[in-house]
């Protein structure tokens, strides 16, 4: 009898689960899409779309767009990463990371003990790395863009002097970080203000850096009246960043990591950003389990993730960096018989313990604020592109005359190897300061192809958690059926190695299911954050449409035609 309920019970799941009705899809398009944090923003990407311009037209003007719209972590005194895939199939990638300053040292942030000095890299002049967005988005424009940059900006800097109305996780936003503005800036900023649902934010200061860099171009920024002033002020306020490094600053066309996964084929950031490499790790030691019969965030799945996640972040700390100053075994990191040596000793009885893991050997032969956008254009071209301040408003300091904040990447370096960073990462040697390096990064931006055409471009901010969460977005729409919208929606989990622990989104996943993982071994905690990323993604469909995905859990929106 009990065996004849639990076969009547679970063929009715079989069947309901096969039968899974389609409940939520986002935005449905016919020709173009831009999926970004701010509606502004996307509106003007998808605006100059419209004009005729085609992605990469509208990526310089979702990337400015976001500066003003979203100063949280959309800027232009940060930087960022840029995966393409063009309508003829060919991809690449644009690295406009910040760098660290030419006076940057391996130790400006300890003391004399060699103990770290708290938020000296967090907080204020002496966090900023030299920003790297206005290089990258006239790197892009020169390689692809279409219509005169004239046009691109004028939305912008029309938006920046009309101002911004701010929404209420807006408000809460710039509420929280009031202490902080205080403390770092000379005087009070823009920011300052009490700035409640509904008001306008007018940024005339901004308007104006923007119009002198769309007159001048590239150079003003690095090299021109906004070089000098911006590397005064940031002087004036303890760093250390010169008109020399603003003038050296160069972005880097570089060669994304690609990788198939099943029938897709996956296409995403490589050094120095280690989400590409994570990636393609953790798929690869994922691809020989049935996670499409365990089921979406059920406990084998769960663990599954959680196990290749550890390994792959112990690997993370130690190999990965600054390509162009440290040799990052890239091949052998993805190799398929070193990846399955690293999943041997899996077993689903019981959790590995992050203490018994360390990075892969591997013999060489010598040699929490970021905001993603997704677009797709009429003519199929693609970009995905995640772009930051680092920490919500970076360094907090503000240049109030040329209207923008500064970022405080320079956090990313493991400034004492072994002692983790804001994000509780735990860096190694190779990713140690270095004058006119790239601090290692998570950033994930990421395209997909199935049957060699477009099939998803997605991306997410969350500092260590960004690569489970692109990941996670993937296989929902892969192994478990959802829609794009689903999948972004759907509650969300992440290990990193150290802290040996899995973080759960709070309220989202079955109590049974977190005692079954305890009583396994794992630990698990919903402390971090009430969030675990905000996804932008925009899918494919069989019939050519685009379906958006905007994260909820922000004020993230698609817009298209
Ligand atoms: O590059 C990185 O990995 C970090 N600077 C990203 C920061 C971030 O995503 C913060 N957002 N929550």
């Amino acid at each position: 009898m009990k065996y004849f309920l639990i076969t009547i019970l679970s063929t009715f799941f079989l069947f309901a689960s096969c039968n899974k009705k389609i409940t939520k899809r986002g935005l449905i398009t016919k020709h173009a899409m831009v999926v970004s944090a701010r509606e502004e923003a996307s509106k003007i990407g998808s605006d100059i779309l419209k004009k005729g311009g085609n992605a990469f037209d509208a990526m310089v003007a979702t990337e400015l767009a976001l500066a003003v719209a979203y100063p949280y972590a959309g800027n232009i005194g940060g930087g960022g990463f840029m995966v393409y895939r063009k309508h003829d199939g060919k991809t690449g990638c644009l690295d406009y990371r910040e760098k660290a300053p030419l006076q940057a040292t391996k130790s400006m942030y300890l003391d004399k003990d060699h103990n770290i000095i708290p938020e000296k890299s967090t907080l204020g002049a002496m966090a900023i790395g030299i920003p790297g967005t206005i290089a990258g988005i006239f790197a892009v424009h020169e390689k692809f863009g279409t219509l005169p940059i004239q046009e691109i900006f004028q939305p912008v800097i029309d938006l920046a002097n009309n101002g911004v109305v701010v929404t209420e996780k807006q408000a809460k936003q710039i509420y929280s970080k009031q202490a902080d503005f205080l403390k770092v800036n000379k005087d009070t900023i823009l920011f300052s203000n009490e700035w409640k649902i509904n008001d306008t934010i007018i940024q005339t200061n901004l308007g104006r850096t923007l119009t002198r860099i769309m007159q001048n171009g590239r150079d003003e920024f690095y090299k021109g009246e906004t070089a000098k002033t911006l590397s005064r002020f940031i002087q004036d306020n303890g760093g250390i960043i010169t008109e020399e490094d603003l003038a050296k600053y160069e972005a880097k066309w570089r060669n994304p990591i690609i990788f198939e996964y099943d029938d897709l084929k996956i296409i995403s950031m490589s050094p120095p950003s280690s989400g590409g490499i994570c990636l393609a790790q953790i798929m690869k030691m994922i691809e020989p389990f049935d996670l499409h019969n365990y089921g979406h965030n059920t406990l084998k799945t769960i663990q599954i993730l959680t196990e290749a996640e550890r390994r792959s972040y112990a690997d993370r700390s130690f190999y990965l960096a600054d390509p162009d100053f440290v040799n990052i075994p890239s091949i052998e990191l993805l190799d398929s018989t070193y990846l399955k040596k690293r999943m041997a000793n899996f077993s689903f009885e019981k959790a590995t313990r992050s203490s018994e893991v360390s990075h892969g050997k591997i013999e060489i032969v010598e040699s929490n604020e970021t905001t993603h956008y997704s677009i797709i254009d009429q003519f199929g071209n693609a970009v995905s592109a995640t772009t930051t301040l680092n920490g919500a408003y970076g360094s907090k300091l503000y240049c109030s005359e040329l209207g923008f904040f500064l970022n405080n990447e320079m956090d990313d370096f493991s400034s004492k190897p072994g002692v983790p960073n804001m994000f509780g990462l735990i860096g190694g040697e190779s990713n140690s300061i270095a004058p006119g390096k790239r601090m290692l990064s998570s950033m994930t931006p990421t395209i997909i192809e199935k049957n060699d055409a477009l099939f998803m471009v997605v991306g997410t901010p969350g500092g260590a958690t960004i690569i489970t969460t692109v990941l996670q977005t993937i296989l929902n729409v892969h192994e478990f059926g959802m829609t794009m919208q689903e999948a972004v929606n759907a509650p969300r989990f992440h290990h990193q190695w150290l802290p040996d622990e899995i973080r759960m989104e709070p309220n989202t996943f079955n109590i049974h299911l977190i005692k079954e993982l305890e009583h396994l071994g794992y630990e698990i905690t919903t402390k971090h954050s009430p969030v675990i990323g905000k996804v932008d993604g925009i899918l494919v469909l069989d019939d050519k449409t685009l379906e958006g995905g905007a994260d909820n859990r922000g004020d993230d929106t698609a817009v298209g035609f």
